[in-house]
């Protein structure tokens, strides 16, 4: 099998590393990937949104399955394209990944399947936005509808800071026309677990549950990020649990999209929050989540390749998924600054002395090759996992070799996997 990864962060290596472990995938390409992808497969120079060039690279090279990992050009309809043209994608369509990229579509959806979720109001003018915030109470919650790059949602617990979040938003245009319309919702209070599940459009199947950590700093101070780290499994998940997000969350959010004529085939991500009243779903994305990926894939027993294929040909229903009964944990190590201005090219040390340490895997993020030396690129540069029989194990596994890697200016939570034994029941 020709196999091809689209994306360069720390979720493709992942997704690269477990592919390459499948004896069924002979060749193995990402576009663009970065330094630690060029180490499990070949890195084709192409960007992930240049959706033409990537078409016409796949068909020139026969490849015989994409698994496409970030959001972007799912939402540029890489699926459709692939498809006109028969080639076998993981990942759903342009509409179908509407469920992410349009925050109304995806709530007013989620209302119409009877999925929990947060009572909203949908709002495109500024002035009846902002009249209605007079009359609800506080805290509440402000969306930008379109993709945002992570920066669209403001959690605000005074009215000043709703109206901010508004001008921002409608009036200042920051986000483009992903500020066209907004959501103002009510604010859910409960720990927030990552539910990701394989869907052929018709069977859904989740995978081990995750927490991720997005504040920037300890004690999940600071701004919000892509994700600083996570583990996995969610300490608070029980199979009681996971069996109402299947029946409540995934099975009529993939129905229900196939009755609109839009067959979900990839991964739905439901970002759930446990509240005191039962789970409620925050969101949903239409893609691998990153890390949660770093810390899901270690854990997979079932051949990837054979379950992403069994997608792709709509008879998941013959898989059996199988999971180590490990914990697992990903640190990252991001540049300084992140997520606000950082700086890029700062050559990185100790990754060989990590390598061949037992069940730990540094998964690049952002980094690239520079006349023969790995260097930070991006934001995130590197996720560091780590697996063991217990969380404790995985952690100090991870934290031993984030310890051994440097480059300057790094940056790192020192309680990534914490949030288990504080607020959950441990392990
Ligand atoms: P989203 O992009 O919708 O997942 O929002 C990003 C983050 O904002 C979530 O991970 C939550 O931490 C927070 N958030 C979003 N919606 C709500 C809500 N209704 N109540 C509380 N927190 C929320
Ligand atoms: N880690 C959050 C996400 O992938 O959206």
């Amino acid at each position: 099998m020709r196999v091809l990864v689209v994306g360069a962060g720390g979720r493709e290596h992942a997704l690269a590393w477990a592919l390459r472990r499948s004896p069924r995938v002979e060749e193995l390409f990402v576009a663009p990937g970065n330094a630690g992808t060029d180490s499990v497969a070949v890195n084709v120079p192409i960007k992930a949104s240049d959706i033409d060039g990537l078409t016409e690279w796949a068909r020139g090279n026969e490849i015989d399955l994409t698994v496409v990992g970030p959001e972007s050009p799912l939402a540029l309809g890489i699926a459709d394209r692939f498809g006109e043209v028969g080639l076998p994608v993981f990942g759903p369509s342009r509409e179908a990944a509407r469920i992410e990229t349009s925050k109304v579509f995806s709530k007013v959806f989620m209302q119409e399947e009877g999925i929990p979720t947060a009572d909203f109001e949908v709002f495109q003018d500024f002035d009846k936005a902002t009249a209605y915030l007079q009359k609800c109470p506080f805290p509440l919650v402000v969306k930008a509808d379109g993709l945002a790059g992570g920066k669209g949602v403001s959690v605000c617990h005074v009215r000043q800071e709703a109206e901010d979040a508004l001008q921002v938003i409608m009036e200042d245009r920051v986000f483009g026309d992903a500020g066209t319309r907004v959501v103002i919702e009510e604010c859910l209070t409960g720990q927030e677990v990552s539910v990701l599940a394989f869907s052929d459009g018709q069977t859904v199947m989740p995978m081990v549950t995750s927490q991720d950590h997005k504040a920037a700093y300890d004690g999940d101070k600071g701004p919000n990020t892509g994700g600083m780290g996570c583990y996995a499994p969610m300490s608070l998940m029980t199979p009681e649990l996971l069996d109402e997000i299947q029946r409540r969350v995934l099975q009529p959010a993939v129905d229900g999209l196939r009755l609109r004529g839009l067959p979900y085939v990839g991964v739905l991500y439901a970002g759930m929050i446990l509240t005191p009243t039962g789970p409620q779903a925050l969101e949903f994305n239409c893609r691998f989540g990153d890390p949660e990926t770093q810390v899901i894939l270690p854990l997979l027993r079932t051949d990837l390749a054979d379950v992403l294929e069994a997608c792709v040909e709509g008879r998941l229903h013959e898989m059996t998924l199988r999971w180590s009964k490990e914990a697992s944990v990903c640190v990252v190590i991001a540049s300084g600054g992140y997520p606000k201005n950082y700086r890029t090219g700062y050559p990185i040390s100790g990754l060989d002395e990590v390598a061949d340490l037992p069940d730990v895997q540094v998964f690049h993020a952002g980094t690239a090759l520079k006349d023969g030396m790995i260097v930070t690129a991006g934001g995130r540069v590197l996720g560091v996992s780590a697996w063991g029989d217990t969380l404790t194990q995985a952690i100090n596994r991870a934290y031993c070799a984030v310890g051994r890697i440097r480059f300057r200016d790094q940056h790192f939570r020192h309680d990534i996997g914490q949030k288990a034994f504080t607020e959950g029941v441990g392990m």
